[in-house]
């Protein structure tokens, strides 16, 4: 909760014409600033912006706001990132509740400070100085598409035109160990190279020596929903493993938050009325060739809570497609889950499957765009692949067999909170077990006043915070237990679950002294059987569905501690910022200082 009396502040010392200004370019017309709208397709501007009422409003589409819900509204922020991105374009400090923060809560909260120029762990490296890598760099690589023969013949052999490589961005990554060290003039410099590993750029190995992640590569940037560029995915140009690199989670990129093209497509998005999620980068990239600028795709990672959350704030209507093979049923199957507590009446969701062997970019080069548009009007809605999916090897002509659909049923639809699908889905399953739906209300304890707010924000929390990515880590390598700094999770005193399952997977490991470092995260969760958070620890394992050996965890690792640290130092620095100055002792103040202090 950020307090009114803030909002207000903010409101009164921000003036909307600079906040719009930076994002769509205004033109003085009389005592107002016009521009044509960003919400709707036009030719001629009907979009103005009043300095003096600090509100814009469009004549031809009726948009309409402040500057916070310009933000919402044009970048898909949420309310909390709006402000605090608004904040920080002021340099005023957002107050915060400390006590109560949730997880998923300080998740947002780290994100926004992060681009807000924060300091990266305890060094003097900030985020805009890892922005700025990540820029250079793909200058760097897009010079590099222009020479060279075989990537172009590449792209061009995926039917890409130079048109849609811009469109992206794509670049490449020539072979040979150390290109980045001309592209960076003081590379030399031990300060320089620690960016560029930061920002996921070049590796340094135990010898101190630094060479490059992504060599002989053709490279996807990923923007963030501010445009900014956070990470790379590298493609291999031949049949090699690994097919896909991709940047390691850093201080700016989130893997479990940011989805390729979301920038980009709002706009497509909004004006098809649908966004498609698609599995690939490549995927998004053929669809665009062929006029589809509408869909988007996770990255390397189930569809979370998240993402689906950010989606639902630019469209009512979600399509997944994803491969008909059965990694693509199971992706689509954890998308479901991780949306039934996000479901609002009035949204859809549903599910394209493609014949089996095709992917969208494959389907869309073969049949072209009206046979995909086609395609997408047959999907499956979201309430008939759930009972499709769970009746599936289940025989409903015995008790026992639909006993078990209800069994298994249950834990899903008690987290909708959609009155009306909640409705239908339970009517659909009185037709398939044959019990009435009154008698279905009583055993799966769905009446509204039964429902918690904690059941339904438990869903969102998938892959959003670092203690997530911690544990995964520590399930893929038991090793980095002892690299854990132990103060910085002592120093947590906030409740979660993740938190608890995270001091419990240590504990867990600290009394395995001699397990093997290379102990398999297979095995590792047999062992957990017993332990209360098994479920969270499965879930959080088999988020991942592209997980394999490509996978840097060194730097993944890393990552996940630098967030660790940083969500440690907002915390800490908003704590001291709710304290009143004259309750400050002198170390405080100089701690405040020195917290705040920004590059
Ligand atoms: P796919 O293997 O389905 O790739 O992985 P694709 O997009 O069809 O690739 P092309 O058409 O052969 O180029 C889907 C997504 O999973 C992640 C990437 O984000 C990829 O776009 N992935 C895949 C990886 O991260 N690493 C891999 O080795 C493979
Ligand atoms: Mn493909």
């Amino acid at each position: 909760m950020i307090p009114h009396s803030f909002i207000d502040d903010l409101l009164n010392s921000i003036d909307i014409v600079d906040a719009i200004d930076r994002h769509v370019p205004l033109k003085k017309a009389g005592a107002n600033y016009i521009a044509c709208c960003p919400f709707h397709s036009e030719k001629t501007p009907s979009f103005t912006v009043s300095p003096t009422k600090q509100f814009y409003h469009c004549f031809g589409c009726g948009a309409h706001g402040n500057a916070i819900n310009f933000m919402i509204e044009y970048s898909g922020l949420s309310f909390v990132e709006a402000v605090r991105d608004l904040a920080a374009s002021m340099g005023m400090p957002v107050p915060e509740e400390t006590a109560s923060a949730s997880a998923s809560h300080s998740g947002v909260d780290m994100k926004g400070n992060s681009v807000a120029n924060a300091r990266i762990g305890d060094s003097d490296i900030s985020s805009q100085d890892l922005f700025a890598a990540l820029q250079t760099a793909t200058r760097f690589y897009r010079e590099q598409l222009k020479t060279s023969e075989k990537a172009i013949a590449y792209l061009k052999k995926r039917g890409l035109s130079g048109k849609t490589a811009v469109q992206f961005a794509i670049g490449y990554a020539p072979a040979g160990w150390q290109n980045l060290e001309a592209v960076f003039l003081d590379y030399a410099d031990a300060r320089t190279r620690q960016i560029l590993m930061q920002a996921g750029l070049i590796i340094i190995n135990d010898e101190g020596k630094a060479y490059d992640r992504f060599r002989d590569r053709i490279m996807f940037p990923i923007l963030n929903q501010k445009g900014q560029i956070v990470g790379f995915g590298g493609r291999v140009l031949a049949q090699e493993e690994p097919k896909y690199l991709n940047s390691p989670e850093t201080a700016l990129f989130e893997k479990g938050h940011e989805l390729y093209n979301f920038f980009s497509a709002r706009r497509a998005i909004r004006d098809a009325g649908c966004a498609i999620v698609v599995e690939g980068y490549m995927d998004v990239i053929a669809l665009a060739e062929h006029g589809i600028n509408y869909a988007v795709a996770s990255l390397g990672t189930a569809t979370t809570g998240f993402h689906i959350q950010r989606l639902l704030r630019q469209t009512d209507h979600i399509i997944f497609s994803f491969d008909g093979d059965k990694a693509g049923r199971k992706a689509a199957w954890r998308a479901l889950e991780n949306s039934l507590a996000l479901l609002r009446d009035g949204k859809l969701l549903s599910f394209l499957f493609l014949p089996e062997g095709e992917d969208p970019d494959s389907f869309v080069i073969k049949y072209g765009k009206e046979a995909f548009e086609h395609q997408l009007k047959q999907t499956i809605p979201l309430s008939e692949f759930l009972f499709k999916e769970l009746c599936a090897g289940i025989n409903l002509r015995t008790d026992e067999g639909r006993a078990k659909l209800i069994h298994e049923v249950k834990p899903l639809l008690q987290q909708v909170a959609a009155p009306a699908l909640s409705l239908i889905l339970v009517r659909r399953l009185s037709e398939l077990s044959g019990m009435s739906e009154n008698e279905l209300k009583d055993v799966l304890q769905i009446n509204q006043k039964h429902r918690t707010p904690e059941k339904k924000s438990s869903h969102k929390r998938r892959l959003v915070t670092p203690y997530r990515w911690l544990i995964l880590m520590l399930l893929n390598n038991p090793g980095y237990r002892d690299r854990l700094d132990r103060g910085l999770l002592e120093a947590i005193n906030e409740n979660s679950e993740e938190i608890a399952a995270l001091k419990s997977l240590i504990v867990f490991l600290e009394q395995q002294p001699h397990m093997a470092v290379n102990t398999s995260a297979f095995s590792l969760l047999a062992q957990l059987q017993d332990n209360p958070y098994r479920t969270l620890f499965e879930e959080v394992q088999s988020e991942t569905l592209k997980w394999d050996n490509a996978i840097d965890l060194e730097a993944e690792f890393s990552g996940a501690l630098e967030k660790l640290q940083q969500l440690q130092r907002n915390k800490r620095i908003a704590e001291l910022y709710n304290k009143p100055l004259n309750m400050l002792s002198e170390e405080e103040r100089r701690e405040l200082q020195q917290l705040a202090s920004v590059k």
